[in-house]
């Protein structure tokens, strides 16, 4: 695929960066630019399967006057040793990288690509990577990036927050076939972290862990191939961005690491996110609110929480998510599989939703709406609540952990859930056959065909008090 077809240009990249000086790298790519072009697909010009982000106009840097005679210009290309960097896995290059970034990002080309270079180790302080850019830009990770390790290694004046933050990129692609390693152990072990304190309790007190992977009000992004291992928090996080597309990424960190979602998005429109394998100690993708247009198709999911949209409407916020598509993936070995989870007190909605062939093995709540979603256990019962509608299951199949009921429907009093769609619904104990009942409180839906095992417990039609225009307001 892609990567093996990029190797001859980044072998070719090392010698050069490694032996010539700056001044030669023109006339060798010069030379070859024909073997350039055909080679690097990623960055060719072919029109971007993306729309124009319609907001910040001000933001967008306009594209570069001539594409062509600029994409065979060696100084597109921006190997971190260039600007220093040793890799040797002890030295801090974060300056070097800085430098890489700034120079690439102000380069007048339209296409600009930050190498990461194989075989070497990177350790990288917490660092925002601003933009706009000129042009967009690739960062090719094919080394490794690691960042300090641990809490006490963390600069006292670095965010704890995130660690890679990318902020305000319009058009950047993440790929490359290395690793970056967010040496998350340390942190998962942190008093604070759930039942690491003495006794196995919790213990109160700053909490905060790096996101690895961040990028804010950001546009046009592609994040593809790479594996990320072991964040201290969220692998990933994309907030207040706009079409976004992850494909083909492995995501590995322990079953038992706290808080370590594969990819988070929130505020975030257009989103696909394609062909990954993600196991870890909690979400696979998790929904925040305000995003909309989100499809998910072949992922591999597990150990972990499963697919989850929420929780939403904490603190009693408002939360509107709409239009998602979770198909063609299996769920294995995960507390969820397809869920959604709100607090009480929230308002706003969650409608359009799918959920379709979906494969689970062992998962303890297959299917789940949570609205009473509680992390102390004493939450008060609320009146409002985020209203859930319109979410169809189609084609759920497989096998589930026999210690919870594999439909559960668990909706507010005040504000049910509506047109809760079933079809095509198997789901066996993975062991034993023992079957238990689906759960519902409040949920009005119907099944369309028999499901195993089958629900009763859905209400036809629709509640007395239908929720306000809460859809309309989203
Ligand atoms: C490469 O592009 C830079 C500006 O991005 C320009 O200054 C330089 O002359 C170009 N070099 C060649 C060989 O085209
Ligand atoms: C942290 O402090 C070091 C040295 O005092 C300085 O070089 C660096 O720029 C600071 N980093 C931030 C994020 O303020
Ligand atoms: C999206 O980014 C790519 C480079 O990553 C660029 O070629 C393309 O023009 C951008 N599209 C828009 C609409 O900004
Ligand atoms: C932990 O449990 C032991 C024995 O039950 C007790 O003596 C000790 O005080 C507890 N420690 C804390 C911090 O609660
Ligand atoms: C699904 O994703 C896996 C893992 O990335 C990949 O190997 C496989 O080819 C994908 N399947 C399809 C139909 O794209
Ligand atoms: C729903 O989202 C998909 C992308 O996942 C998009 O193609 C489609 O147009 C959206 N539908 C509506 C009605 O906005
Ligand atoms: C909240 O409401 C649910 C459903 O009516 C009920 O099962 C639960 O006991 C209530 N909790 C409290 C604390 O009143
Ligand atoms: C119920 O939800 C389905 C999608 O699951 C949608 O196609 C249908 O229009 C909804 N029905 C009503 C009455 O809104």
């Amino acid at each position: 695929m892609r990567h093996s077809n990029i190797l001859p240009l980044v072998f070719s990249l090392y010698f050069l960066t490694l032996f010539l000086p700056i001044q030669a790298r023109h006339h060798y790519h010069t030379k070859h630019k024909h073997s350039h072009y055909h080679n690097s697909p990623e960055i060719s010009p072919s029109p971007a399967p993306f729309s124009a982000p319609s907001s910040a106009p001000d933001e967008a840097p306009s594209p570069s006057p001539s594409f062509n005679e600029n994409y065979h210009n060696a100084s597109n290309f921006f190997d971190l040793r260039t600007f220093g960097a040793i890799g040797d896995g002890i030295t801090d290059d974060t300056e070097s990288f800085k430098m890489a970034w700034d120079t690439a990002c102000q380069s007048e080309s339209s296409v600009k690509t930050i190498i990461v270079p194989r075989g070497l180790s990177f350790i990288i302080q917490s660092t925002i990577f601003t933009g706009p850019c000129k042009g967009g830009l690739v960062l090719k990770v094919d080394g490794t990036l690691i960042p300090p390790d641990g809490p006490e290694s963390w600069p006292k004046n670095n965010s704890r927050r995130q660690w890679l933050v990318f902020y305000r990129i319009n058009g950047m692609s993440l790929e490359g076939s290395g690793v970056i390693d967010g040496r998350g152990a340390k942190w998962w072990d942190l008093p604070c972290k759930p039942h690491k304190g003495p006794n196995g309790t919790t213990s109160p007190g700053p909490c905060d862990s790096p996101v690895a992977i961040r990028f804010f009000m950001s546009s046009n992004l592609t994040v593809q191939g790479l594996r990320i291992k072991n964040s201290p928090q969220f692998h990933f996080r994309f907030d207040g961005c706009e079409s976004v597309h992850v494909d083909s990424i492995f995501i590995t960190a322990p079953a038992l690491s706290p808080n370590t979602d594969g990819i988070h998005i929130e505020n975030t429109n257009d989103v696909k996110i394609y062909n990954s394998v993600i196991s870890n100690g909690d979400d696979c993708v998790s929904i925040g609110a305000g995003c909309h247009d989100v499809d998910i198709k072949n992922m591999t999911c597990g150990p972990g929480h499963g697919i989850s949209i929420g929780s939403l409407g904490n603190h009693n916020s408002r939360a509107c998510v709409s239009n998602i598509t979770v198909r063609d993936s299996v769920i294995k070995v995960s507390d969820n599989g397809v869920r959604i989870k709100t607090w009480q007190g929230g308002s706003g909605s969650v409608s359009r939703v799918t959920f379709s062939n979906i494969h689970m093995e062992s998962v303890r709540n297959p299917i789940i709406i949570d609205q009473f979603y509680c992390l102390t256990k004493d939450c008060s019962n609320k009146t409002s609540a985020v209203f859930v509608t319109d979410i169809l299951y189609t084609n759920i199949k497989g096998t589930y952990d026999i210690r919870h009921p594999p439909m559960h429907f668990a909706c507010s009093d005040s504000v049910p859930c509506t047109n809760l769609t079933l079809s095509d619904i198997e789901l066996l104990p993975a062991l034993g056959d023992i079957m238990l009942d689906p759960f519902c409180w409040s949920a009005y839906g119907n099944s369309q065909t028999l499901t195993i095992p089958p629900i009763s417990c859905l209400q036809e039609g629709l509640p007395q008090s239908v929720p306000g225009n809460d859809i309309d307001h989203c």
